[in-house]
């Protein structure tokens, strides 16, 4: 069984004038992946997330065809609250998902609210705070803590419902690239350590994200325009042409093969461009 499943779906938010926002979408998310969503600013990807554990069209109402299953469940029947215990979601902007006194409160909230024991919660607690590293952090209120800090505070607060699949979006655009690649390394560690088996990742910062993606999907106005492993998709067609962020290293030797002095596939990182030019 697919992870997510959209089926001929479609949406547009209510009181929205315009086209729907996302359009006939047939998707399949299966376990055991770093999947990268990729997309110019305004074509769908918060919106598609967000159709992933049921917040649309639960709490984002609007006009909806077909259907979204996770894990064989639709998300038009099943509560985001049980829907929370498979899909987790980071938003873009921690600040906004925390709420609680201090980190270990905030921690507890998600498996308290599903009526988990208090013995299952301490363990929980402590497990996330060791694993996203925070935890001399544990008493402090998260208003106190750096971006950084709080972006593993969404993190940890996420995973303590011991979801499969963890969704962010954009975890690193309030932070440094050092703060950034942390981040992204943290998440790379989570799967590589079973901690979730599938990790969907929005994020603008492609130099630092290509090399740690096994899938990339990309969607543009609303349509699915291309999923596949990411060294396919970045040697597709479509992936340098649809206005995004393409790092240095893609593009320099996409100049050299334009110009036909380059013939192989192009490198995720600047570490692959130096194994080509090695290798010349
Ligand atoms: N809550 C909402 N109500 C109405 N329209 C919305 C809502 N959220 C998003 N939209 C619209 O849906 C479209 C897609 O927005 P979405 O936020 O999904 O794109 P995005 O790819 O995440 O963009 P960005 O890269 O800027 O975050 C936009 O036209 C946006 O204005
Ligand atoms: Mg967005």
């Amino acid at each position: 069984m697919n992870l997510i499943k959209f089926e001929d779906f479609s949406f547009k938010y209510s009181g929205q004038a315009q086209d729907f926002v996302l359009k006939d979408i047939d998707l399949e998310i299966d376990q055991g992946k770093f999947i990268l969503l990729s997309g110019i600013t305004g074509s769908g990807k918060t919106s598609l997330v967000r159709a992933m554990n049921g917040l649309i069209p639960q709490f984002y109402h609007g006009e909806m065809i077909g259907n979204v299953f996770v894990k064989g469940k639709n998300t038009r029947e099943v509560p985001t609250s049980l829907l929370s215990k498979e899909v987790g979601l980071v938003f873009q902007n921690p600040e906004n998902q925390l709420l609680a006194m201090n980190v270990e409160r905030e921690i507890a909230f998600g498996p308290e609210n599903l009526g988990i024991e208090w013995n299952e919660i301490d363990s929980r607690i402590k497990e996330c705070l060791k694993v996203v590293n925070i935890e001399h952090l544990k008493k402090k209120a998260p208003f106190e803590l750096s971006g950084g800090e709080q972006q593993r505070v969404a993190i940890a607060s996420v995973l303590s419902l011991q979801p499969e699949l963890i969704i962010l979006d954009e975890p690193t655009s309030l932070l440094d690239p050092l703060g950034a690649i942390r981040i992204l390394l943290l998440l790379k560690d989570l799967l590589q350590e079973k901690k979730v088996s599938t990790i969907i990742v929005i994020e603008h910062r492609l130099d630092l994200v290509l090399p740690l993606s096994d899938e990339i999907i990309l969607i543009d106005k609303g349509r699915i325009i291309e999923q596949g492993k990411t060294h396919e998709v970045i040697n597709g067609d479509i992936f340098l042409n649809i206005g995004l962020n393409i790092p240095k290293c893609v593009s320099v030797f996409q100049t050299l093969k334009n110009d036909k002095l380059y013939q192989g596939k192009l490198p995720l990182s600047v570490q692959e461009s130096i194994e080509i030019i090695k290798m010349s």
